[in-house]
């Protein structure tokens, strides 16, 4: 395959003409005279799994909070399935409806139960009965493997477990997909595995999802297609496999060096006088 076909047009390579769930059109966001986001253009079908890789100030959150317009675009298009929601006139609430977000940090309401903490939205925002939202409240819980703590309050549980509730909490709202910025990065290393299991279920679901992470395991193993940022653009693309274990652009292949050998530190990243210091 071609770099220029992983770095343009992956989901045809992958010769997949579905409808897309999202599709970014020369996206582009500054805040103030910092351009954030310089040119993206991004397709993601239903039920794929994308994971979005790249150094810290590459413009990762930016573009999730763009697709759920926590952050106003400069320019460009982004649809959600046939809706355009970059149109001026939308209804920004109906669109955040249809997506659902989880983010490092949980932000359950602490001194409501689980169970409220998810029931909440639903007959709020989508009007349910309290008796429906209960129910698929209680699937949704089921599903991350939480239904044993439906009384706890967030604070009588483990980061891990909290995280699971918020993303049952998401998925409460019957999300067309789930957009996902480091939902691990908070965590104790040995609650990581937990939640990556119930976003691996999803996945296996068919959820369509957009994952800001740095688990690169994780994501040769559940992605379709990995992105890699830098700088505000996507640098290169396609399969994990490929983009993880057999990177082209140089910068893939800096970044993820770097990712996966933390403790080795470069001489030309420290620099001769670095390199002397520490001698
Ligand atoms: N609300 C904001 N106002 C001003 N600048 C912002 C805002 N949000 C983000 N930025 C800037 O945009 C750039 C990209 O930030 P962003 O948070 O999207 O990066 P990221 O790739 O998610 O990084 P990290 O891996 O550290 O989370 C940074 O230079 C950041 O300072
Ligand atoms: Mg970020």
């Amino acid at each position: 395959m071609s770099t220029p076909s992983r770095t343009t047009d992956s989901a045809d390579s992958r010769g997949h003409v579905g409808r897309h769930a999202i599709s970014i059109r020369n996206l582009k966001k500054s805040f103030g005279s910092n351009e954030v986001l310089k040119d993206i253009s991004l397709d993601i079908d239903q039920g794929e799994v994308v994971c979005v890789i790249g150094p810290s100030g590459s413009g990762k959150s930016t573009l999730l909070r763009c697709v759920n317009l926590l952050e106003q675009p400069t320019s460009g298009q982004i649809f959600v399935g046939d809706d355009e929601i970059t149109d001026p006139d939308v209804d920004i609430d109906g669109v955040r409806r249809r997506i659902g977000m989880v983010f490092q940090s949980f932000n359950l309401f602490p001194h409501l139960t689980v169970l409220d903490n998810l029931t909440v939205a639903q007959t709020k925002v989508l009007r349910r009965s309290k008796s429906k939202a209960r129910e698929a409240a209680r699937h949704n819980l089921e599903r991350v493997g939480m239904t044993h703590k439906e009384s706890a309050f967030p604070a009588q549980l483990s980061g891990g477990q909290q995280q699971r509730v918020a993303i049952a909490r998401s998925l409460s709202m019957d999300p067309e997909l789930m957009l996902f910025d480091e939902p691990t990065s908070a965590l104790d290393p040995e609650l990581v595995g937990e939640v990556l299991a119930v976003m691996k279920s999803l996945a296996a679901e068919g959820m369509t999802m957009m994952i800001v992470t740095h688990e690169m395991a994780f994501a040769r193993e559940v992605a379709n297609r990995v992105v890699f940022m830098d700088g505000g653009f996507v640098v290169e693309q396609g399969p994990a496999a490929e983009v993880i274990g057999d990177p082209q652009e140089v910068r893939t292949k800096s970044f993820l060096h770097r990712v996966l050998n933390p403790m080795v530190i470069e001489a030309d990243e420290v620099g001769d006088e670095g390199v002397r210091d520490i001698g």
